[in-house]
């Protein structure tokens, strides 16, 4: 497999986009060609960029509303895990508006469509905050390796995509930019491996090693977690937020979805929402 040349898809700047009531923009789907060569990176790497999605107000809207969830929350105490450091606010979308419209915001849903299909379900939404020292800094595939192969094949065919019944996008809400800033690690084209993470010190694939994922407030990321990845420990002072948009098949977010990945929030809450982020709600 020949790996790259690697997309630089910007989405079209959207200032002028007309935004939800939140304050979050509506946005705008990627142009067919840009999409594809998103889609196709995408499936051949495992993970692939759109840089400067989001603008600076849109960030410090999300920076300031998961700040105050976990600080000093306006309502019934959020769950809040704690893994290695890093505080992971879970369900978001039950606790303000705000973080139900990402759901809809463009790219997100029409990239999350192209994926999975135009049913597509709605299975999770966070936001990490990781300060000094917090991360999760353990490499491993999500939940378990969906896709194994005994010893003798040594990886799924190049000529096929490997199948995706849910994926994350992964929204920088801070620069992060240098080792010391936390950047999650990947190993690119590792969801073709058929195996579970080697030792650390085999921690290649097929020439290739561990990668930063450097990116800006506001770049979004689309990411296949049966990559071989991690999140690098954050030794500076910044303070790293990661957001997660996370979509399934219609049919995972009906058979297994967690009554938690509805939305708690009262009927009022969501007055005027269009229909497509009520089917995504499960309203
Ligand atoms: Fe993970």
């Amino acid at each position: 497999m020949i790996p790259g040349p690697f997309t630089m898809t910007i989405a079209t700047p959207a200032a002028s986009a007309p935004a939800f009531a939140s304050g979050i923009l509506r946005g705008q789907p990627l142009a067919a060609a840009a999409q594809q060569a998103v889609l196709d990176e995408f499936h051949r790497e495992g993970v692939a960029f759109v840089r400067n999605v989001l603008t600076p107000a849109e960030v410090k809207l999300i920076v300031d509303a998961t700040d105050l969830w976990i600080d000093n929350p306006p309502g019934p105490r959020p769950k809040v895990d704690n893994y290695m450091g890093a505080e992971v606010l879970r369900y978001t979308q039950s606790l303000d508006r705000l973080f139900c419209d990402m759901l809809v915001r463009e790219p997100f849903l029409s990239l999350a469509e192209a994926v999975l299909g135009v049913d597509c379900g709605f299975v999770g939404q966070n936001v990490i905050r990781g300060k000094t020292g917090g991360a999760i800094a353990r490499w491993h595939v999500d939940d378990f390796l969906e896709f194994p192969l005994p010893p003798e094949i040594p990886r799924h065919d190049a000529r096929m995509r490997m199948p995706i019944v849910w994926f994350s996008f992964q929204i920088a809400l801070s620069d992060i930019e240098a080792p010391e800033h936390g950047p999650t690690q990947v190993v690119r084209g590792t969801h073709y491996s058929g195996r579970n993470v080697p030792p650390l010190d085999q921690l290649t694939w097929e020439g290739r090693g561990p990668e930063h994922l450097f990116c800006k407030a506001g770049d979004i990321y689309l990411f296949n977690h049966q990559l071989w990845h991690q999140g690098g420990p954050i030794t500076g002072t910044r303070t790293r937020y990661l957001m997660q948009n996370q979509y399934s098949k219609r049919v995972c977010n009906t058979r297994f979805g967690l009554p938690e990945n509805g939305c708690k929030l009262p009927a009022e809450a969501l007055a005027g929402a269009e229909p497509r982020l009520m089917r995504m709600l499960g309203r």
